[in-house]
């Protein structure tokens, strides 16, 4: 399917493809206005957002009380690095591990060095307190992980289009497949093993969604082998799956728990890694950290973009909201659509595909229609608003979503 374009929209494609590295392929569509669950473009169509910048934008675009922290502190400090102190690091440390109930954090910028700095953290624990030999340990992850872009994130990746071509690749690192616990036992039988990561729902494999009970044995099999347990709740944490983090809904309580993207209610980036002290204070000052990490600019927005989540009661919005979403979309009862799934505001929908570019197609028919979201996988859409939607708006939205699977009457 072609899409016709404004000339003010090619103009801004070709000055992205004529001067942009290619690598990514977005929607023909450019943005210049958000607000709420609204994006508009450069001509002022208005659309929904459906993606929520791959869930960074929970609290909806442009949250006032967010972007009130982010403007306030920005004319008074923004970056001290961390060679000297600011007089908000210490609240914001205090206010996180307060809400989260660990012992410490330790503040970084991106969700991919969240996951560095977590795997940093449990091969140090490992040789300082399980006695894995120096260089040996070795950490597990599931089949279809995503936590980013670094070579050591590509190097446990199962996915050929992050992997390929990349190589030589980070030693130490083990796949099992998710949602399989006899796997997973095996491997973490070995002694050399520091710990297992794993997405509580997995994001980018297409909303992945293990077995009731999954996390919870997970859990015990950590305790059990002496293993920490990783839990990378960068996209499925912060009320997107109707809690507050995704291992709430099996009462889990991983020993490092990393966060990013909503984090900043999408204004910066913004992740955190939190542990207690057993294995936090494994690493000394000099160890690790970054430039950026813990700038009073991050520290102010993050603790009105936590605050803003609990007091306008997102997770239960998130929660009430995906059950309406499913329900409603599984009255469609569209030919197009063999499954529908999800917890919270995070879900997909699975398209059948006619041809390869079916839900491509279902993506630029959705845009058309006034609502934007992406395909994953080749043939998953997920559907993924701000969590601050409301019923009238998701049922405008499952109407447009009717409306556009009509490019496809007879799949
Ligand atoms: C589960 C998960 N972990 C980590 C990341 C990486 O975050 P970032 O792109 O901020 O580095 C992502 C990004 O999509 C993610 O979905």
């Amino acid at each position: 399917m072609s899409t016709i374009l404004s000339t003010n929209t090619a103009a801004y494609l070709e000055l992205e493809e004529k001067y942009g590295a290619h690598n990514y392929h977005p929607l023909p569509v450019v943005l210049e206005k958000g607000e709420g669950v609204f994006l508009w473009d450069i001509d002022g169509k208005r659309y929904y957002d459906f993606l929520s910048g791959y869930s960074a934008v929970n609290q909806g675009h442009c949250h006032p009380r967010i972007i009130a922290a982010l403007t306030e502190q920005s004319k008074k400090l923004t970056l001290t690095s961390r060679a000297f102190h600011n007089n908000l690091l210490g609240e914001y440390e205090r206010f996180i591990t307060q809400y989260f109930g660990y012992d410490k954090v330790l503040p970084m910028n991106t969700g991919v060095e969240g996951g560095e700095t977590a795997i940093k953290l449990a091969r140090r624990w490992a040789y300082t307190k399980k006695n894995v030999a120096e260089n040996k340990a070795k950490i597990v992850f599931a089949e279809g992980n995503f936590w980013g872009r670094t070579l050591a994130a590509i190097s446990s990746s199962t996915d050929p289009s992050s992997y390929k071509g990349f190589g030589p690749y980070m030693p130490g690192f083990e796949v099992v497949p998710y949602n399989d616990l006899i796997a997973l036992e095996r491997s973490l039988q070995d002694p050399d093993v520091a710990a297992f990561m794993v997405e509580p729902i997995q994001g980018e494999a297409g909303v992945v969604i293990p077995d009731d009970g999954y996390l919870k044995s997970v859990r015990e099999l950590c305790t059990e082998y002496d293993v920490l347990l990783i839990a990378d709740e960068i996209q499925t944490g912060l009320a997107r799956t109707g809690k507050m983090l995704a291992c709430d809904h099996e009462n889990v309580r991983p020993d490092i728990l990393i966060l990013g993207k909503a984090l900043s209610g999408g204004v910066l980036p913004v992740s955190a890694v939190l542990a207690d002290d057993e294995v936090m204070l494994n690493i000394q000052p000099g160890e690790h950290g970054s430039t950026y990490g813990g700038n009073p600019l991050a520290c102010a927005v993050a603790i009105t973009a936590l605050t803003v989540l609990k007091e306008e009661k997102m997770a239960e919005n998130a929660e009430r909201m995906g059950e309406l979403l499913r329900s409603e979309l599984h009255q469609l009862q569209s030919p197009l659509i063999t499954t529908i799934r999800g917890k919270g505001l995070l879900n997909a929908i699975v398209i059948k595909q006619t041809n390869p570019d079916t839900a491509w197609d279902i993506c630029l028919s959705l845009m058309e229609n006034g609502l934007l979201a992406k395909p994953t996988q080749g043939d998953k859409i997920r559907f993924a608003p701000p969590l601050l939607i409301n019923k009238e708006q998701i049922m405008e939205c499952v109407e447009i979503i009717a409306k556009a699977l009509l490019i496809y009457p007879n799949p």
